[in-house]
């Protein structure tokens, strides 16, 4: 077992702790984690058996631990465990809470008042929805995650250019469409029913630790289930711990979770933030001979060139200033970024002034 040590009590890192998750997590140091990622009871208030026109019955989540007396039993249990999770939550930590129109507007008014500041809500829309089988509402085909800082000034992680690499180059939007958990990833009992009524999928657990946590952070799930959360930061290199009261999904999610391999630390890198490197000024190039002032620069389409000066800036036909400035005034454009506007040329081959910045950089990062 791994272990870090907050102040006098140590943190179970990759471990399933059993109990109520309220108690568990006052029992674990305050300050300690990145990431709570939870999945709290839905509170679906089932009236009797669903079934379907051919009058099977639907497995519907109809378990003991979703069942509250009332709004305000429910309201109460929420406000205990958020209240629990913020003290365990590091300055710059944030939560992801999921759930469906029975308990997320709930969840989200008592996060709010708790102090924690909410960052967005993303609807996860089902490519493959449950069909609403009495065709009296609409078929229930999102659910919603309600992402927070710890409070509004927290500093929380957030991938910007691994979910736009992750999205083929476009910015991630709030609406993810992924679809629920069937086929192989589905869990079952050794009599082949689903082992857990509400197993979420991997593809949507990836997303949300890509895109908000860092390789080594620690990831806490309070109601633990199959152990997705686990799995998930497992495969991806970050620790977690979880909690779950009920023994059977403990099982579960340990057999589930010592299968799981994780990629390998070069897979484990994700692109991050061009504005995150450290800054080279173009002078620097000039400075260390790597160009010489008197220097011809080309524009990429080779419509324009402009001569280097020993102080770091450009000379063109009728203007002068920096690569970005000469660049912009060159082209029309409103600005430029002269990093990947301007090439020299070397042995008769013409290279971007955005290999020499590299160059230092992985000097600097040595
Ligand atoms: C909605 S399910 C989570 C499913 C999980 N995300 C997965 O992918 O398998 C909620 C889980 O929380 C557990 N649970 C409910 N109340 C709890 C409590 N007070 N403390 C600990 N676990 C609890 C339930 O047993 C159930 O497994």
């Amino acid at each position: 077992m791994k272990t870090m040590t907050k102040g006098a009590v140590a943190l179970p890192l990759n471990e399933i702790l059993a109990g109520d998750c309220i108690d568990v997590m006052n029992a674990l140091p305050e300050n300690s984690v990145d990431l709570i990622f939870a999945d709290p009871p839905y509170n679906l208030q089932l009236r009797g058996d669903l079934v379907r026109p051919d009058n099977s019955k639907v497995d519907a989540v109809d378990d003991e631990w979703d069942q509250f007396a009332s709004f305000a039993v429910y309201d109460k249990f929420t406000r205990a465990w958020l209240k629990a999770a913020r003290r365990l939550l590091k300055p710059n930590g944030a939560i992801w809470v999921i759930g469906s129109y029975h308990n997320i507007f709930r969840v989200g008014a008592a996060l709010q008042d708790q102090g924690f500041w909410i960052l967005n809500d993303v609807v996860w829309r089902k490519s493959n929805p449950m069909p609403n089988f009495r065709g009296k509402r609409f078929t229930n085909a999102h659910e919603t995650m309600i992402w927070a800082g710890k409070g509004e000034n927290a500093k929380y992680t957030f991938n910007y250019e691994a979910l736009k690499a992750l999205n083929e180059g476009i910015q991630m939007r709030s609406d993810w469409v992924l679809p629920i958990c069937t086929g192989h990833e589905r869990l079952k009992d050794d009599a082949g029913d689903k082992a857990h009524p509400t197993q979420k999928p991997e593809s949507l657990l990836h997303r949300i630790l890509v895109g908000s946590t860092n390789p080594g952070d620690v990831v806490l799930d309070p109601f633990f289930g199959t152990g997705t959360t686990g799995a998930v930061a497992k495969m991806l290199g970050r620790d977690f711990i979880g909690i779950e009261r009920e023994e059977a999904y403990r099982k579960v999610a340990t057999k589930r979770i010592a299968n799981v391999r994780r990629f390998d630390r070069d897979a484990l890198q994700t692109t991050t933030s061009k504005r995150a490197e450290p800054r080279v000024p173009f002078g620097q190039l000039v400075e260390r001979g790597m160009l010489r002032p008197g220097e011809n620069l080309y524009s990429m389409n080779n419509r324009h060139k402009a001569k280097v000066r020993a102080d770091g800036t450009l000379i063109g036909d009728d203007i002068k200033g920096s690569i970005h400035q000469v660049g912009a005034h060159l082209e029309g454009a409103p600005s430029c970024n002269g990093w990947t506007y301007w090439c020299f040329k070397r042995e008769g081959k013409t290279v971007p002034i955005d290999v020499l910045r590299q160059q230092i950089r992985s000097e600097m990062a040595n």
